[in-house]
């Protein structure tokens, strides 16, 4: 799987952007919440094997990998990086074979659409585009007549110090989410709000942190035959300051899990109260 360990060296490794490294170790980037995310999209969006999903910028393929393989149904899912999709594949392969997506390297901004889906699934990952309003509006295109966007985004209470934002775009490349709730909520109001709650985050502790950036590093090492200590020290530390970053923006972040329905005759009206 992937490259062979004698092209694995520390250039190669520097070379990666974050979600091309976050592919090659193969670390589930997961949506905010996790497989309690999933259950409740599950639960309050009704999937079943009936329905037809999509994965909008799938990483490495968790959200479409784990409904699909909790509820049978069918589904594609797609990200831009290579890496992150040849990830999903092997993911797929290794943790859930019986899971029924199909995963390749599209850019969600110029795919072309087709309205077939039940469900799209995108987690935070629009706030991770180059356009986030454009990327919501593109995952519409792919929908059936009252199908369901399933999202998890971030919101921000209070105000992040500059200084921390600084500090999260030199690990990340790219801005944390600085935006409000009202200001979030904004990119969904011509959809129908199925469902909805906000959720706190709750740092993790140095030991939490250690023993998840073993586990994905060892796996990592095993991958790809490495036995070097200078390789493996880099990508464990790149991770552990990935995580940790996350870590401090914590007490500022908040998120919501969003069940959306998009239904012809509504939108893009609001014509049920907010509350
Ligand atoms: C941080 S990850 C998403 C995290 C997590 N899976 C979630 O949904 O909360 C953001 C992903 O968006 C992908 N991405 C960014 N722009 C994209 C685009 N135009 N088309 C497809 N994927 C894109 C990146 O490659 C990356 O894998």
């Amino acid at each position: 799987m992937g490259k062979e360990s004698s092209m694995v060296d520390l250039d190669y490794l520097k070379g990666l952007s974050y979600p091309d490294f976050v592919g090659f170790i193969n670390q589930w980037n997961v949506l905010p919440g996790a497989y309690t995310t999933l259950s409740k999209w599950i639960a309050f969006s009704r999937i079943t094997e009936k329905s037809h999903i999509l994965q909008f910028a799938c990483t490495t393929g968790f959200q479409s990998r784990e409904i699909s393989s909790l509820t049978g149904c069918t589904g594609d899912a797609f990200d831009l990086s290579e890496q992150a999709v040849k990830m999903a594949k092997y993911n797929q392969e290794k943790y859930a074979p019986h899971s029924k997506i199909n995963y390749f390297q599209a850019d969600g901004l110029t795919l072309k659409a087709e309205p077939k889906y039940t469900h799209v699934l995108i987690g935070a990952g629009f706030q991770f585009f180059s356009d986030p309003a454009m990327a919501i509006n593109r995952t519409l295109e792919f929908l059936k007549d009252d199908g369901f966007l399933l999202t998890s985004p971030f919101y921000i209470e209070g105000k992040i110090p500059d200084s921390l934002i600084l500090e999260f775009q030199s690990v990340f490349g790219i801005t944390p989410t600085t935006q409000d709730y009202k200001t979030v909520m904004r990119y969904f109001k011509g959809l129908e709000i199925i469902y909805e709650d906000r959720n706190i985050l709750i740092p993790e502790t140095e030991e939490e942190l250690e023993h998840y950036c073993t586990g994905i590093i060892n796996r990592a090492c095993q991958l790809y035959n490495i036995t070097d200590e200078t390789v493996r020290r880099y990508m464990y530390d790149r991770l552990y300051k990935i995580k940790e970053m996350s870590n401090k923006l914590r007490p500022y972040q908040r998120y919501s899990v969003l069940v959306l329905r998009k239904r012809k005759g509504v939108y893009p009206d609001r014509l049920i109260e907010l509350f």
